[in-house]
């Protein structure tokens, strides 16, 4: 029997993979031609199954699976895992319909990648979407054709824990990065088996949670919702994403898993989505908490009529949608749209052909060389450089260095949270790296103090210190007592520099990871102050999930490095970037504070009628300024360039006024711009040249700047390039009072600039 299946399974599997290129030969009219014909012969309860997702496996799962009562699976992993529940699908129901499998690749499967907030700090859209193909590869190679990625959430709230699964707090940036991070997993194909379905989330403004709290209300104005929230979403839906998220939140008084205003007029009345829609963990069921829904059958209903075309893991859907068509409460014809939303998704993805994951594939495509490598370019590629006094940094090789602090060799937090598959031994710590570099006779390790985790609603600093072992993974000598600021203080004496590694543990941030202070946790402070004390040249090497405060820092260590968290490179891409083997050219993708008191903090915001200014009856605050401590966009490199010549062409740029909501696209004439910038340093460098414009008179006001535009340009010592920026008119436009997208005449700034808080500036006019 056994070897009967095997052979089964193998024919099966040759069968599918000689008919991947046939599914890339189906038209979008036989596709629909298909979904119409199985649509015709699916039972009521079938179509209720279809349109459920269910957590894991058990032998109850695979009976309903069986009885055509389900039609997704989340977080079943590996290529024969997989298999066994297709199996009860395929071979096994009446329809035979396969299911979709669907787990959280949020970056990078096994093979993990910097946390998405870091990788879009890169700048790199090419780099980004070659890191998701590299994740796509390895999760479809274990099964998974469908990931809960990309995170699109804009979030000017660092005390968010969620804050690090997205690309940052700019509606541009973000939409060029969702872009990316859509085409990288879904590649040209998504019937290629070397592709996953991707998933945009969580829609929409989860990011703009009362006080940064997990799961909080949302109530934002309609302009804010399209002029800064949506739009990271439109442009993953113009690239073609398979799939969206309904949010955990309400927003404005309807929870987004209900909302059939960005579920419906917006996202398939506007644009034409054609895809399906999957609600979060439980968030139909908890549409009862909300308090819009008296039990599961009317949630099931409201989700159901709002646009929520799939339930994910609370069952309601397949327990309560017959009953409510029979009832008359329910058109069928609405689920009948649910259902052939995901069976288009399902046969474009062509799981009708191949259903099954090659085991073979697990064993060759997962950690790779080449991934790997690619992974310590995005690591490389994604540290921002915050300070760098009299060019402390690139080190010199031929030195000792003291390696201290709580994270130089903590595998697990270089990870990230939500690191798919990953596993802490295949990380490489910041201390592994160096000591790989340098050799380990020059390198001087001591842990310093431990970060004791937090317990919900409580401050840090209560757990007790593990001990440390006796030996650190890269064999440098540790101490096998408790880390003490002794040791550390002893071995920063012994070494000609220190290289400080402190933060928060990765599983302080991500989901259900809200802080309410952004201090380091526990006694990192008394450690960094022990150190200082030694007056020895010092890095401060941060690893986080969200800018934490670090204003005491700039006075007082010569150079600032923030590494978020890395991935399973993370430890040699610091090593490569620390001593000079590569480059730091990444960017700050958010606003990063000065205290807790300034959140929300944003380089966007609107002018006010009274402008910052140093006078009291001026917007700002009696005890700190309004500036952030670095602005959005900032980031040094090893060498300076210098901004001049800029010239701003905009002859061709029209005033067009649409009316009605769709009138959002499609206006011809367009701005260009140029600026010489020069590499007056001693080093190569790469510099993110970054545009914005700001429209000076509008019906609506508009953010003191705005980003329309940004390139990575290397050169050499000496070398200067004329770089150029085309902006389509159209998306020079905002909201006029009544939600009409409008390209106002008028006189607009432009900046050419090396951040949100500089550049050299010129203007133009829009007649
Ligand atoms: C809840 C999270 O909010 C979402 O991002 C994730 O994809 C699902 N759980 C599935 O794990």
């Amino acid at each position: 029997m056994f070897y009967f299946r095997q052979t089964l399974l193998c024919c099966i599997l040759l069968f599918s993979f000689s008919l991947t290129s046939l599914a890339q030969q189906f038209s979008d009219t036989q596709i629909e031609q298909r979904v119409n014909a199985l649509l015709r012969k699916m039972t009521l309860e079938e179509k209720a199954g279809q349109i459920t997702q269910l957590a894991g496996m058990n032998a109850h799962t695979a009976e309903m699976i069986k009885q055509g009562k389900v039609g997704s699976i989340l977080g079943v992993l590996g290529a024969e895992n997989v298999n066994e529940a297709q199996r009860a699908a395929v071979e096994n129901s009446r329809l035979k319909i396969p299911l979709i499998i669907g787990y959280d690749v949020i970056h990078g499967y096994r093979t993990v990648f910097p946390v998405p907030l870091a990788s879009a700090g890169s700048f790199d859209p090419q780099l980004i979407e070659q890191s998701e193909r590299v994740a796509a590869k390895e999760a479809s190679a274990s099964g998974v054709k469908w990931t809960f990625a990309p995170m699109v959430d804009i979030a000017r709230d660092p005390r968010w824990g969620r804050i690090v699964e997205g690309a940052g707090e700019d509606p541009y940036l973000g939409s060029v990065v969702a872009a990316a991070r859509v085409r990288g997993f879904q590649g040209n194909n998504i019937a290629d088996p070397e592709s996953v379905v991707a998933c945009a989330k969580h829609y929409v403004a989860y990011g703009a949670v009362e006080g940064g709290r997990d799961y909080n209300t949302v109530d934002i104005s309609e302009e804010l919702l399209r002029e800064v929230y949506l739009p990271p979403f439109h442009a993953a839906v113009d690239a073609g994403v398979g799939t969206l998220m309904s949010a955990f939140n309400d927003l404005n008084g309807v929870p987004a898993t209900a909302n059939h205003h960005t579920l419906t007029d917006i996202l398939r009345d506007e644009w034409k989505f054609d895809g399906f829609v999957v609600s979060d963990y439980n968030s139909i069921h908890e549409l009862i908490a909300h308090g819009v829904a008296a039990d599961d059958s009317q949630a099931s209903l409201e989700a159901l009529s709002a646009g929520v075309d799939m339930d994910m893991a609370d069952d309601d859907y397949e327990r309560f949608i017959p009953d409510l068509v029979k009832s008359g409460k329910l058109p069928e014809s609405v689920v009948d749209e649910a259902v052939r939303r995901v069976l288009r998704v399902k046969f474009k993805a062509g799981l009708f052909e191949h259903p099954y994951a090659d085991p073979a594939r697990e064993k060759t495509d997962i950690l790779t060389a080449d991934s790997l490598q690619i992974e310590r370019k995005m690591a490389q590629e994604s540290m921002v450089l915050l300070q760098n006094n009299n060019d402390l940094l690139p080190l010199k090789k031929a030195q000792t260095v003291a390696v201290i602090g709580p994270l130089a060799d903590d595998k697990a937090s270089q990870l990230g949270s939500w690191a798919g598959n990953g596993q802490a031994k295949d990380a490489v710590t910041p201390l592994e790296g160096i000591v790989t570099k340098l050799g380990k006779e020059h390198v001087l390790y001591a842990k310093g103090v431990d970060i004791p985790p937090f317990e919900k609603g409580l401050a840090a600093g209560v757990a007790a210190p593990a001990p440390t072992s006796a030996t650190g993974a890269a064999g440098v000598e540790t101490s096998n007592k408790a880390a003490t600021i002794e040791d550390a203080v002893s071995a920063a004496n012994k070494a000609d520099t220190v290289i400080l590694f402190v933060g928060e543990l990765a599983g302080m941030t991500g989901e259900a990871s809200s802080r309410a202070s952004l201090e380091l946790p526990g006694d990192q402070m008394k450690l960094i102050s022990a150190v200082l004390a030694t007056k020895k040249p010092v890095v401060l090497v941060l690893e986080s999930g969200r800018p934490l405060n670090i204003s005491w820092a700039p006075g007082h260590v010569q150079a600032i490095m923030q590494a978020w968290f890395l991935g399973v490179q993370a430890g040699n891409a610091i090593a490569d970037v620390l001593f000079g083997d590569a480059s730091p050219s990444a960017r700050l993708p958010l606003s990063w504070p000065r205290s807790v008191g300034q959140i929300p903090i944003y380089y966007n915001h609107k002018n006010t009628g009274r402008p910052s200014a140093p006078d009291r009856w001026h917007t700002g605050y009696l005890d700190l300024s309004n500036e952030p401590l670095y602005p959005f966009g900032y980031g040094l490199t090893y060498t300076k360039f210098k901004y001049s010549n800029v010239s701003v062409k905009s002859g061709i740029v029209r005033s067009i006024t649409f009316g009605g909501k769709e009138g959002v696209r499609g206006v011809a004439g367009s701005l260009h711009v140029t600026a010489e910038i020069e590499n007056t340093g001693k080093r190569e460098g790469t510099e993110v040249v970054q545009l914005y414009v700001h429209d000076r008179v509008a019906p609506t006001s508009r953010p003191v700047r705005e980003l329309k535009g940004f390139q990575r340009v290397t050169l050499a010592p000496g070398e200067h390039k004329n770089v150029e920026f085309t902006v389509q008119a159209n998306d020079l436009g905002s909201y006029d009072p009544d939600m009409h997208w409008i390209v106002p005449a008028g006189t607009y700034d432009v900046w050419v600039a090396p951040d949100s808080a500089s550049g050299v500036a010129g203007t133009f006019e829009v007649q």
